[in-house]
C-alpha cells in the first residue's frame, strides 16, 4: 500500500504515521524526520535545510524531490511506504506521480488529517519528541510513561526548535498558501479521503484503519 498523509502541522501525521507503519508493515518516511537527521550529524543538506526550517519555511523542493526520490528507489519500498509531511506543493506532488508512474505504481491513498487552526498551538507547545526515534508526544494529551523519556526507544524528549508561537505561525500560514491546494489536487485524482484529527489519538487511528482496509 503506498500512501501519504496530508495536514496542518500539528495534526498528528507523525503520531499516527507509526502507528499505520507498524500496523501495515510499511516503511514510515518523514522528510522532517530526515532533515532533523541532518541537522544534527551537520551533513551539508542539513545546514541548507536548518535555515529553511527555523523560520517555519519550507526547504526547496529541488532539495526535497531528490531525497525522496533516493529513499523509495530502497528495497524496503518495493511492497509499499507511507510519506508523512511530503508531498508539500504542487510540484513535489507531480515530481512523485511521474516517479511512481515511472516505475508502473501510484498512490492508493491521500489520507488527509483535518484539524482546525485553533487546536494547534495548544498542540504544538506542548509537543515533545524523541531525540532518537522521533516519536511524538504531548505533556498533557499523550505522556510518556517516564518524564523525558521515549517509550519506544528510551531515548531523551525534547522540544523542537521550531515549535515556538512564533514560527508555528509561520508554519500555518505556509501550510494554507502551498500545501492546503494539495486537498483539491488529490480530491481530483479520486484518492483523497479525509479523517477527523481533534478526536483522541486511538479513535483517529482506528477511523484511518476502517479506511485503509484489510489490505495490506
Ligand atoms: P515536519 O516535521 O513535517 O512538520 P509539520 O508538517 O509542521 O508537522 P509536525 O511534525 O509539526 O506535526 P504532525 O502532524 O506530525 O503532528 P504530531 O503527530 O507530531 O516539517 C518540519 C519542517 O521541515 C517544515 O516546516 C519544513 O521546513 C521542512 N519540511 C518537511 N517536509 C518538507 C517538504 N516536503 N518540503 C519542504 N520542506 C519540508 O502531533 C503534534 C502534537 O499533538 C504532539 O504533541 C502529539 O502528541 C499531539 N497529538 C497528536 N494527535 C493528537 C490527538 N488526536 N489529540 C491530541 N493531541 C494529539
Ligand atoms: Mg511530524
Ligand atoms: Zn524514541
Amino acid at each position: 500500500m503506498r500512501i501519504i498523509l496530508l495536514g496542518p502541522p500539528g495534526a498528528g501525521k507523525g503520531t499516527q504515521a507509526k502507528l499505520i507503519s507498524n500496523e501495515y508493515s510499511i516503511p514510515h518516511i518523514s522528510t522532517g524526520d530526515i532533515f532533523r537527521k541532518n541537522i544534527s550529524e551537520q551533513t551539508p543538506l542539513g545546514v541548507k535545510a536548518k535555515s529553511y526550517m527555523d523560520k517555519g519555511q519550507l526547504v526547496p523542493d529541488e532539495l526535497t524531490i531528490e531525497i525522496v526520490n533516493d529513499r523509495l528507489q530502497e528495497d524496503d519500498c518495493k511492497k509499499g511506504f507511507l510519506l508523512d509531511g511530503f508531498p508539500r506543493t504542487v510540484s513535489q506532488a507531480e515530481a512523485l506521480d511521474s516517479f511512481l508512474q515511472q516505475k508502473g505504481t501510484k498512490i492508493d491513498k491521500a489520507l488527509l488529517i483535518e484539524v482546525p487552526h485553533e487546536f494547534i498551538l495548544e498542540r504544538m507547545t506542548g509537543r515533545r519528541v524523541c531525540k532518537d526515534c522521533g516519536a511524538s508526544y504531548h505533556v498533557k494529551f499523550n505522556p510518556s510513561k517516564v518524564e523525558s523519556v521515549c517509550d519506544l526507544c528510551g531515548g531523551e524528549l525534547i522540544q523542537r526548535k521550531d515549535d515556538s508561537e512564533e514560527t508555528v505561525k509561520e508554519r500555518l500560514e505556509v501550510y494554507s498558501n502551498q500545501t492546503a491546494p494539495l486537498v483539491k489536487y488529490y480530491n481530483e485524482k479520486s484518492n483523497l479521503c479525509k479523517v477527523d484529527g481533534t478526536l483522541e489519538i486511538e479513535e483517529v487511528f482506528q477511523n484511518i484503519c476502517d479506511i485503509l482496509g484489510s489490505d495490506k
